[in-house]
């Protein structure tokens, strides 16, 4: 797993070269989320909490536009494998992990490696920003599924609430 500080950092530097508002709806807030979401789910179905933080900042870092763009996971893959060795270092089954979250995860498949289907549900549950209710049917994992989870993530999506990882990252490119 990564430190806050350490997460801030990688995305940080994955800005850099980010094509899009970073307050969008795939940008720096949806992040945030992503990453909540999927630390409080890795820690009820065993994921391997590293690959679902890397997720969270990868996954939507190398859009093109806020629509349809059915590579922009591919390109989110590529550029993990790039950084990898930098601010973070993975091994080659990690890495091909994360790779294959980001790659795969807006074909709407539901069969994975728990690890996988963490990251999957951690940014579905963050839909209802673009008032989209995620269906339990293109959910993962059973935690995914709990009412209440679906409420708490549906609650800060909404809001658009910004996470403390997503307030310090905003600091660095104030
Ligand atoms: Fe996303």
């Amino acid at each position: 797993m990564f430190t806050e500080k350490i997460l801030v950092s990688i995305a940080g530097a994955i800005l850099k070269h980010y094509k899009l508002d970073p307050d969008g709806v795939h940008g720096i807030a949806h992040w945030g989320r992503v990453l909540k979401n999927g630390t409080e789910l890795a820690a009820l179905t065993g994921a391997d909490l590293g690959i679902v933080q890397l997720f969270a900042l990868f996954h939507d870092s190398r859009r093109k536009n806020d629509w349809l763009d059915p590579r922009h996971g591919a390109r989110g893959a590529v550029l993990a494998g790039e950084m990898n060795g930098g601010l973070f270092s993975m091994v080659p089954a990690e890495l091909a992990m994360l790779q294959d979250a980001c790659i795969r995860h807006t074909k709407g498949f539901t069969e994975a490696d728990i690890t996988i289907q963490t990251c999957w549900d951690a940014d579905r549950l963050d839909l209802p920003r673009v008032n989209i209710s995620p269906v339990p049917e293109l959910l993962c994992t059973g935690p995914a599924k709990e009412k209440f989870f679906v409420d708490q993530a549906r609650q800060r999506s909404t809001a658009n609430q910004l996470t403390g990882f997503a307030i310090e990252l905003r600091k660095t490119i104030a």
